[in-house]
């Protein structure tokens, strides 16, 4: 399969949104909530980017209703997050933001429980995807429509221990 981006690459990138992301909330202690299970790997690596914060972290996971309410973006929480949000720091991390129906009704479930700040770092972005307008704050690489695989990322559970990010079926 076609490597997308090397390892390398991606080491390098996500240290430097280790430090960006540091830099932006220094003096702060931001909660880290990421998304199971696409984004562990991710997070794994990001949060060792910056060591000087005093961060926190949490899981929630989500599954969609399936295609027939795809479009609605309607999806299910399969596991909440174990601490509430009041008042708290809250940065949210993807793997990948595709049409964004995912990551718009998570952002609408956690903003109703009264973050005082909310950002969203994602690994990976397809633009050319997005259904409805969705923020980023930091987004690690901008991608063309390809289905990628690797790096947390799966097709029907396998391949999220490549270190590399591959496009999926390709020679
Ligand atoms: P969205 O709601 O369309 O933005 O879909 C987001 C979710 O679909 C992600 O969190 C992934 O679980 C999955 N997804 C979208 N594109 C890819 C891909 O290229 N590879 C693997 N999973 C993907
Ligand atoms: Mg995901």
């Amino acid at each position: 399969m076609k490597v997308l981006l090397s390892e390398e690459k991606i080491q390098a990138r996500v240290r430097e949104m280790g430090r960006e992301i540091a830099r932006d909330y220094a003096g702060r202690e931001p909660h880290l909530v990421a998304v199971l299970k696409g984004a562990c790997t991710f997070l794994t690596d990001l949060c060792r980017a910056m060591p000087e914060l005093p961060l926190t972290m949490d899981f929630i996971a989500v599954s969609s209703y399936g295609a027939a309410t795809r479009s609605s973006g309607e999806v299910k929480l399969v596991k909440d997050l174990d601490q509430g949000l009041d008042g708290r720091d809250l940065l949210v991390v993807e793997d990948i933001v595709d049409t964004g129906l995912t990551l718009n009704y998570l952002l609408n479930v956690l903003r109703a429980r009264g973050p005082r700040t909310l950002k969203v770092a994602a690994l990976l972005s397809k633009p050319s995807r997005r259904l409805v307008e969705t923020p980023l704050d930091y987004v690690g690489f901008n991608i063309e429509d390809h289905f990628v695989v690797g790096y947390g990322l799966d097709f029907n559970e396998k391949y999220r221990n490549l270190k590399e990010i591959v496009v999926y079926g390709s020679d």
